[in-house]
């Protein structure tokens, strides 16, 4: 092995997932296997994790970790190199990772805080022998470790911070200050004090060796104050020390060959077989193009844009399968979207992987309308199954996906459809564009061809993090 990292994140895929980062934090250390590195991952020992720490070693045991004591766990588990923070003040509770009956928990700052000081310690002591070169911390919830590392001694240890979503910044009080271990001079504008409180982000935006966000178009809008959410001048200043490495999907996981009825850009005829099945499923009779949705229903993926796009798809021969669940006035919209567009329009709300398969695997297209998206999976998902993408302008989805105009037609490179701005009127028109595409078979078939053969894997992106990993080392 080339070199070591300790990757520290709150969600990861097998083990906890609320979104993308649990699937990016879980692949990313096969991904960079490939590349010669060594990664181990420190998660919370949620109370659905407790159970695992049975079959691993206690190596770590903390007594004063922000009102009790912790324990790190160690152990290889489903194929990752697991550190598990059993801290049960913390983070052994019903409810969300982030927050409970009532809203965010009352706690959070301090949650997060000892995650990211147990990341730190680690780091910079080695554990059971093991010390890493490299910290790399994922979003908020582990925005203090690159800090606690500037702060409180980093011993040659590198810190890696990655933005996943800007959107969540780590807030918390300046009466803070202290009880998260911060040093009180540290908090000045150009360090740790934002908008008169503190943010974890910001202080990991500030202290990590350097910045990395999910998508190289993500990187430059995120200097940009339309998308920086407070945080573009922070970026901005450090922009020598950012860059965008593109997410990538699970190949294994995400293959059309081994799904129930497996088909290939070879022989397409399995997805037919597959669009058939999901139409019995759903009760839908579709002629023109199937799309799907599977996404949290907020308002950063533009979901409030269905209702007014969908009726003229449907007239136009459309259908649309939407899984998801999140805002319950978005929730309810669309089960309002289904009654009103029976046999052609099926809502699911919740959460479900088996589904979402069987969704890529039979649907046409994928829709992803986007406000912003800093990588976005669904739309990689859908290039793989050629299932083709609609999506909006921005972020990783115009790093993804070549939208179909005269020239990439003619040049035959186009894999979906993309279009600007965000709003219903574009998504109508993109939609319009799908349905004319469809039509064309001969067209269609050719990219369906291109779609399922864009590189959507790890490969590049984890040569990307290896020679950055590498170009740190002290
Ligand atoms: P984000 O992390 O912003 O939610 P991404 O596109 O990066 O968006 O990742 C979302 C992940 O969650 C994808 O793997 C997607 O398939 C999955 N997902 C979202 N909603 C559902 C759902 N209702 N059922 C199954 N999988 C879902
Ligand atoms: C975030 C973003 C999404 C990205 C994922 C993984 O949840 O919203 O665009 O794909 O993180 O990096």
């Amino acid at each position: 092995m080339t070199g070591r990292v300790l990757s520290v994140a709150s969600e990861c895929v097998p083990f906890v997932k609320t979104g993308g980062l649990a699937d990016v934090v879980g692949a990313l250390p096969g991904a960079l296997a490939g590349a010669g590195w060594d990664m181990r991952v420190l998660i919370p020992a949620y109370r659905s994790l407790r159970g695992l720490t049975a079959g691993m070693d206690e190596v770590w045991f903390e007594p004063g970790l922000f009102g009790g004591a912790g324990r790190v766990f160690s152990g290889r588990v489903d194929g990752i190199d697991l550190l598990l923070l059993d801290a049960p003040h913390l983070f052994d509770r019903d409810g969300g990772l982030y927050n409970g009956p009532w809203g965010d928990w009352w706690d959070n700052p301090q949650r997060f805080a000892a995650l990211s000081w147990m990341a730190a310690r680690l780091a910079r002591e080695g554990v059971a022998g093991w010390r890493p070169d490299i910290l790399h911390a994922h979003d908020w919830q582990a925005g203090l470790a690159p800090a606690y590392l500037a702060y409180h001694g980093a011993e040659g240890v590198r810190s890696v911070l990655t933005v996943h979503n800007i959107a969540f910044q780590g807030w918390a009080p300046a009466s803070l200050l202290g009880e998260l271990r911060l040093p009180a001079e540290q908090y000045y504008p150009g360090g740790l004090e934002y908008y008169g409180g503190l943010s974890s982000l910001k202080a990991g935006l500030v202290t990590a060796d350097w910045i990395t966000t999910v998508s190289p178009n993500y990187a430059a809008e995120l200097m940009r104050p339309e998308f920086g959410m407070g945080l573009q001048g922070v970026i901005a200043a450090r922009a020598a020390r950012v860059s965008g490495i593109l997410n990538g999907i699970d190949t294994a996981i995400w293959s059309p060959e081994a799904e129930a009825v497996p088909y290939s850009a070879k022989a397409m005829a399995g997805k037919a077989t597959a669009r058939a099945a999901l139409c019995t499923e759903f009760d839908l009779s579709v002629p023109g193009p199937l799309a799907i949705v599977v996404s949290r229903l907020t308002d950063q993926k533009g979901i409030d844009l269905l209702p007014p796009s969908i009726p003229g798809f449907v007239e136009a021969g459309g259908g649309l399968i939407v899984l998801g669940s999140g805002d319950p006035a978005l929730e309810g919209a669309m089960r309002g979207l289904a009654q009103a567009h029976t046999g052609r329009v099926a809502v699911q709300i919740g959460y479900d992987e088996a589904l979402s398969h069987r969704l890529f695997s039979g649907a046409d297209a994928v829709l992803v309308p986007s406000r912003f998206e800093p990588c976005g999976l669904t739309q990689m998902y859908g290039l793989r199954y050629g299932t083709l993408p609609v999506v909006s302008a921005t972020g990783g989805l115009i790093d993804t996906v070549i939208g179909a105009t005269p020239a990439t037609l003619a040049a035959g490179v186009a894999t979906g459809v993309v279009f600007q701005p965000t709003d219903a009127m574009a998504l109508q028109q993109a939609l319009a564009r799908l349905v004319a595409l469809y039509a064309d078979k001969k067209l269609w078939a050719r990219m369906q061809k291109n779609a399922m053969a864009h590189p959507v894997g790890w490969q590049t992106s984890a040569s990307a993090y290896a020679a950055l990993y590498e170009g740190l080392r002290p």
